[in-house]
């Protein structure tokens, strides 16, 4: 087990366009994962991407198949690895809804997001991912596939007066952030 360190907004390595995989299951990709996997649990987050942890590579990790306790209300989202991916809006309608990343501690915002999506990439053995999702599925796509673009979430927020640290913002709730 390996939990990596997660690179902090400010760091210049959060702002590269990742450079895409090139070859699936292989020792490589698969000690990425592991790493990516062990990082995100330790800190209780709701996904990870491999710029987060110094990796130039277009490889998110998502999702836990349970309800993560710090979003109770949410639908439940599968576990998922999703490689090289290619997200397309489906329609215009966007959603507003609360968000935190692990490479900026302390703080949520509220971010508008496209409400629905679809998603195509490829696992950790290059199958392919074909899937149509909404809501808080949709967002964490979103949120994740920014990484890879070098996009955080602040960089998203429209409004700031809805911007701010969690424990002030939501006191009570625990500290980890996603
Ligand atoms: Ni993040």
């Amino acid at each position: 087990m390996t939990v990596r360190e997660i690179l902090k907004m400010g760091d210049e390595r959060l702002l590269r366009v990742a450079q895409p995989v090139k070859a699936f299951n292989t020792p490589e990709l698969q000690a990425l994962l592991k790493d990516l996997d062990d990082t995100m649990l330790a800190a209780n987050g709701a996904g990870l991407a491999a710029p987060q942890i110094g990796v130039d590579l277009q490889v998110v990790v998502f999702g836990s198949g349970e309800v993560n306790p710090r979003y109770p209300d949410a639908l439940v989202v599968p576990y998922t690895v999703l490689i090289n991916p290619v997200l397309t809006p489906l329609g215009d309608e966007e959603e507003e809804g609360w968000e935190g990343c692990l490479s900026v501690p302390g703080l949520r915002g509220v971010v508008p997001r496209c409400k629905r999506l679809r998603y195509q990439g490829f696992d950790e053995k290059g199958q392919p991912i074909d899937r149509r999702v909404e809501g808080f599925h949709a967002r964490v796509v979103q949120h994740e596939c920014d990484h890879l673009i070098g996009k955080l979430y602040p960089m998203r927020v429209r409004d700031f007066s809805r911007f701010g640290y969690t424990e002030v913002l939501f006191p009570g709730l625990d500290d980890a952030d996603d």
